[in-house]
């Protein structure tokens, strides 16, 4: 009933330099052409580098910490996901025509292929990176239960396409230096998944900083408690178990799977640890953009 079969376990396509779900590049178009508004803001990642928990923070600030309106509906509604074309439902753009300003906007393209009208408007953006093995496995067990994805194979041959840049939104180490580069601008605010992990006050100081807001002390605390782990997976509207199943399987591996920095150690063999740290000098070669793993 929504074309099961153009989405689900479908090869990806190619839009530009990265692989992408084909009804994502079909709707490319009109996200292209998207016109921002001056008080979007939009919360960049690659998958699976804390996305969901940054957008959780962002609508709990734009709601001065009222709880109940932030149970008003689910997480992907909203923060429309800027790029997302799924035939039968609402794509991004349109979700976002339809929401009142100000917007939170979620997006995972890499920076070179923001829609212009982002920068047009001066659009301020935070961006959230996070080590790349913890998102490799992360991203392994999401291949798995969103069946967007192509199947993944074993452990072995999706480290070998992520480090390929073979995954969908393509090279992990292109797009955390791409957004790096940026990183001095005022519009931008890069932050960790690390660093929210070890001292979430501290950046959650930062991003109302970043947005000119002040909140008391008090708020701060039940944002904070509101968006922790244990929070948010019994959350119905922010742990995507109200999606449709036909999309994501939570018995195959549940949307909110562990939440810590460092699972890595439990997936990766000594050598697929030591051809992969190999593989991240060589790409990572001459930046000075450091991750805590
Ligand atoms: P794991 O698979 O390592 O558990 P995204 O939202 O970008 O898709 O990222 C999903 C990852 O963020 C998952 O990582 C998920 O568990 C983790 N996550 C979601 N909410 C979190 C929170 N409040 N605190 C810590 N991690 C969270």
């Amino acid at each position: 009933s929504m074309g099961n079969d153009e989405i689900i376990r479908q090869d990806l396509d190619r839009l530009h330099d990265i692989p992408l779900y084909k009804t994502f590049v079909k709707g490319w178009p009109q996200v292209n052409a998207f016109q921002a508004r001056h008080d979007d803001l939009v919360i960049a990642t690659y998958p699976k580098s804390g996305t969901t928990w940054l957008s959780e923070i962002l609508d709990a600030i734009y709601h001065d910490g009222n709880l109940e309106k932030c149970r008003r509906d689910a997480i992907y509604n909203r923060v429309p996901f800027l790029e997302m074309n799924i035939p039968g439902v609402p794509s991004g753009v349109e979700q976002l025509e339809k929401t009142p300003s100000p917007r939170l906007v979620k997006t995972h393209l890499p920076i070179h292929l923001l829609p212009a009208s982002f920068r047009e408007k001066d659009c301020k953006v935070i961006y959230m990176a996070r080590n790349a093995k913890d998102v490799v496995v992360s991203y392994y067990f999401f291949y798995q239960m969103a069946k967007i994805h192509p199947d993944p194979g074993t452990m072995s041959e999706f480290l070998q396409a992520f480090m390929d840049g073979k995954v969908a939104y393509g090279s992990w180490y292109e797009h955390v230096k791409g957004w790096w580069e940026k990183r001095h601008e005022k519009w931008l605010l890069y932050l960790f998944y690390e660093d929210m992990k070890k001292n979430p006050q501290r950046e959650v100081q930062k991003i109302l900083k970043f947005l000119g807001k002040e909140v008391s002390e008090e708020t701060v605390a039940r944002i904070l408690h509101h968006t922790s782990f244990q929070e948010m997976k019994k959350n119905p509207s922010a742990n995507y178990e109200t999606m449709s199943a036909v999309l994501m399987d939570h018995n195959l591996s549940p949307f909110m799977r562990k939440g810590i920095s460092g699972d890595w150690v439990n997936h990766f063999t000594v050598a697929q640890n030591e051809r992969f740290d190999q593989h991240y000098q060589q790409q990572m070669a001459g930046s000075d953009l450091c991750f805590q793993m």
